[in-house]
C-alpha cells in the first residue's frame, strides 16, 4: 500500500494521540506574531505555552499538522523539493516529557508505524559550543534505543556544532539543542555519516529549554519542552521512494488536474515547461491557503506575497499556453481544480461555501492581472517588432503606465529576444525614485 499524504497524516496523529497527545487545529498561515509575515514552523503559534506564560487548554502534550510559509523558498519553487506552503507534522511536550521519552517515541513511530528499517537511521546531536555544553544525554538515549532494536549504534550518533544542531525560530526567542534524524538512502553498505545527499533529514526533535534575549544573552527556561517538526511532503517522498515531492499522491494529482485545465500534455513538456506547470500549481495552492487566512492582494506585507504568487501563476500559465484571450478563465478553472483536490484536507479552501472567499480573492486578482499582462506583453511585442531595445526607460513606462511589473517585463523581453541594455535596472530605479519624489512634493 502506498503512503498517501492522508494516510501519513492519520498515522502520525493517531500514534501521537495514543502516546497522550491532544490533536489540535493547525494555525492559519498568517503569522501569530507581528515580527514576521507568515507562520514558519509548527511551534510558532505555541510560543506563549512553550515559554511558560500560559497553560494550553488542551494540555501539556500536543500534536498537529501546521501549514507553513517560508517566503525565502518561493524562487526555488519548480525544483523537486521546494513548495511555497509546506506542512509540518509536529508534537510537543509543554514542560512535560523530555529526551528520555521523546527519542524512543520518535524512533518507534519511524520504525514501527512507518516501517523504516532501523539500520537506515542515523542521527546528529548537539556537540556544544561556547555558551552551552554538549548534550551528553541524547547520545546515551539513542545508543540504548538502537541497541534495544538490535542495531549496533556505532557510527550512527554524530555530534555536530550549533550550525547544525541548535534550533531557533529567529534571532531571538525560544531555542535549544536538537537531535536530527536522517535516513540513509544510498547504496553504500557501510556509510560514514556526513552531510551528503545519501542522508535525508526527516525529523528534528528540539529540546527547547532556552530563551535568547535581544542583547544575545541566553537564559534557561523554567520548563523543559520538546518541539518536533517533520516535513509531510518530504516524508511522503521518502516513504514512497520518490525523488520529487511532485510524485507524491496529492501533488501529482494537483499537477495533472492543472495540466488538464491548462490543456497541456505533461509528457511533452521540456524542463522549463515542467517548472512552469509546478509553479502554477504550487502558487495557486499557496495562494488559496494565504487567501483563506483573510489576506488580500496588496502592495505590502502578506498581501504583496499573495499578489506576487498570483502574478507568477498567471505568467507561467501564459508561458505554457502561449498568448491567450481566455487566460483568466483558464486560471479560474485551475483554481477550482486545486480547491477540489486540496479541499479534501483543507476545509477553508474547499469547493462550495468553505473555500468561497479564498477562491473569490484569487479569481479577482487573476482577472485583473491577466488584463495587465496582456496589455504589457502586446506593448512589448510591438516595441520588439520596431527594433526597440529593452532599457530602463521602457521598463519604467511599462510599469508606470500599464502596471506591467518590471520583473515580468524583463523576463519577457529576454524571452522574445529583445536586446537588453546593460545596467537598465539602475536607470529604471532612478526613474522610479524621481517619480516617487515628485509624488511626495
Ligand atoms: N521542530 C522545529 C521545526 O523544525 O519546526
Amino acid at each position: 500500500m502506498s503512503w498517501t499524504i492522508e494516510r501519513i497524516e492519520q498515522v502520525f496523529l493517531g500514534y501521537m494521540e495514543e502516546h497522550g497527545h491532544a490533536i489540535i487545529e493547525g494555525h492559519s498561515v498568517r503569522s501569530p506574531t507581528d515580527d514576521v509575515l507568515f507562520t514558519t514552523a509548527g511551534m510558532h503559534p505555541l510560543v506563549p505555552y512553550l515559554h511558560g506564560d500560559e497553560a494550553h487548554p488542551a494540555g501539556k502534550r500536543l500534536t498537529d499538522v501546521q501549514r507553513c510559509v517560508r517566503t525565502t523558498d518561493i524562487d526555488e519553487v519548480g525544483d523537486d523539493t521546494h513548495l511555497t506552503v509546506f506542512e509540518m507534522l509536529g508534537n510537543w511536550s509543554i514542560g512535560d516529557y523530555f529526551k528520555e521519552t521523546s527519542i524512543p517515541q520518535s524512533f518507534g513511530l519511524l520504525t514501527g508505524e512507518f516501517g523504516i528499517d532501523p539500520h537506515s537511521l542515523y542521527v546528529t546531536v548537539f556537540a556544544g559550543d561556547d555558551e552551552v555544553p554538549a548534550d551528553d544525554e541524547a547520545p546515551i538515549i539513542w545508543e540504548r534505543t538502537f541497541r534495544e532494536a538490535g542495531v549496533d549504534p556505532t557510527g550512527r550518533i554524530n555530534p555536530l556544532g550549533a550550525d547544525d544542531n541548535w534550533w531557533s525560530n529567529g534571532p531571538v526567542g525560544l531555542c535549544g539543542p536538537d537531535t536530527e534524524i536522517f535516513v540513509h538512502v544510498g547504496d553504500n553498505e557501510a556509510p560514514a555519516f556526513a552531510d551528503i545527499p545519501e542522508f535525508v533529514e526527516i525529523w528534528n526533535n528540539v529540546f527547547m529549554s532556552y530563551d535568547r534575549a535581544e542583547d544575545g544573552s541566553l537564559t534557561v527556561l523554567d520548563q523543559r519542552n520538546v518541539d518536533t517538526g517533520m516535513g509531510l511532503e518530504r516524508l511522503a517522498m521518502f516513504l514512497n521512494d520518490h525523488t520529487s515531492v511532485w510524485e507524491t499522491d496529492e501533488l501529482a494529482l494537483l499537477l495533472s488536474e492543472v495540466a488538464s485545465a491548462l490543456a497541456v500534455d505533461q509528457s511533452s513538456l521540456d524542463e522549463d515547461g515542467i517548472r512552469s506547470l509546478r509553479i502554477v500549481t504550487d502558487h495557486l495552492r499557496a495562494g488559496l491557503a494565504i487567501a483563506a487566512a483573510g489576506i488580500y492582494p496588496s502592495a505590502s506585507r502578506q498581501g504583496y506575497v499573495l499578489r506576487k504568487l498570483i502574478r507568477r501563476a498567471v505568467r507561467h500559465a501564459e508561458l505554457l499556453r502561449g498568448t491567450d484571450e481566455n487566460l483568466a478563465d483558464v486560471l479560474i478553472e485551475c483554481t477550482q481544480r486545486v480547491s477540489s483536490v486540496m479541499g479534501q484536507r483543507w476545509p477553508d479552501v474547499a469547493p462550495g461555501e468553505g473555500g468561497a472567499a479564498a477562491r473569490e480573492t484569487i479569481e479577482k486578482e487573476t482577472r485583473k492581472f491577466s488584463r495587465t499582462l496582456r496589455r504589457g506583453v502586446d506593448h512589448l511585442t510591438q516595441e520588439a517588432e520596431q527594433g526597440t531595445v529593452f532599457d530602463g526607460d521602457l521598463a519604467f513606462t511599462l510599469a508606470d503606465t500599464l502596471g506591467y511589473p518590471v520583473e515580468l517585463s524583463a523576463e519577457e523581453a529576454t524571452r522574445i529576444g529583445m536586446s537588453i541594455v546593460p545596467g537598465w535596472e539602475k536607470r529604471y530605479l532612478e526613474l522610479r525614485e524621481e517619480q516617487r519624489a515628485r509624488s511626495r512634493s
